[in-house]
């Protein structure tokens, strides 16, 4: 069982946040060849707002990424279950995810994208849970900051459901 117990950003305070972004990306990617790729399943709401925001051309293309390993063991390791279809062989590539933790996805993702050659290669995500991080990951375009906290909505789940949440909340997992 989960308690919603707080909402931390409500669907306004979202969009307004999210056209910022957008108008920033439309600004620095002009006249550039911009792919921006969704991960998946998380940042598919983030990913369908912010893509509508934009002022410039987009192609979009998805990735999956999924972890093995307990979350604190040192040999945690991350694999794309589901990889773009694009070449991003000389294209300039964001990849937006709501959420970032331990920073452990976008680090792998990172280094892996980093091989096939793109111009550019940053990140965009909408929610920094900074003091869990492990590994630095460079945040080009960043919503907003929170503490230590567990949340659900806009694409971000708790064992697959609230996705659908059209706000982002702070839960408490009960049994
Ligand atoms: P990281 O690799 O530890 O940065 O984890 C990033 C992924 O963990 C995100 O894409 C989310 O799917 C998931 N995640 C991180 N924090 C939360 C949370 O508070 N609620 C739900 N999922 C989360
Ligand atoms: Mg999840």
């Amino acid at each position: 069982m989960i308690e919603i117990r707080e909402i931390l950003f409500d669907e306004r305070t979202i969009s307004k946040k999210v056209k910022e972004l957008a108008d920033r990306i439309s600004n620095d990617y002009a006249e550039k060849d911009l792919v921006l790729v969704c991960i998946l399943k998380g940042a598919v709401v983030f990913t369908a707002d912010l893509m509508r925001c934009l002022s410039i051309p987009v192609v979009i293309d998805f990735v999956r990424a999924a972890s093995y390993g307990a979350s604190t063991s040192p040999s945690r390791g991350i694999v794309i279950t589901k990889d773009i279809e694009t070449d991003i062989k000389g294209k300039y590539v964001l990849l937006i995810d709501t959420i970032i933790d331990t920073g452990e996805t976008l680090d792998c993702l990172l280094k892996k994208f980093r091989e096939r050659g793109p111009l550019g290669l940053e990140t965009v995500v909408l929610v920094d849970k900074k003091p869990r991080r492990t590994v630095e990951v460079p945040l080009a375009y960043k919503g907003f900051e929170i503490p230590d906290r567990f949340v659900v909505g806009y694409g971000v789940d708790c064992a697959e459901q609230y996705r659908n949440l059209p706000y982002i909340a702070a839960v408490e997992i009960t049994k």
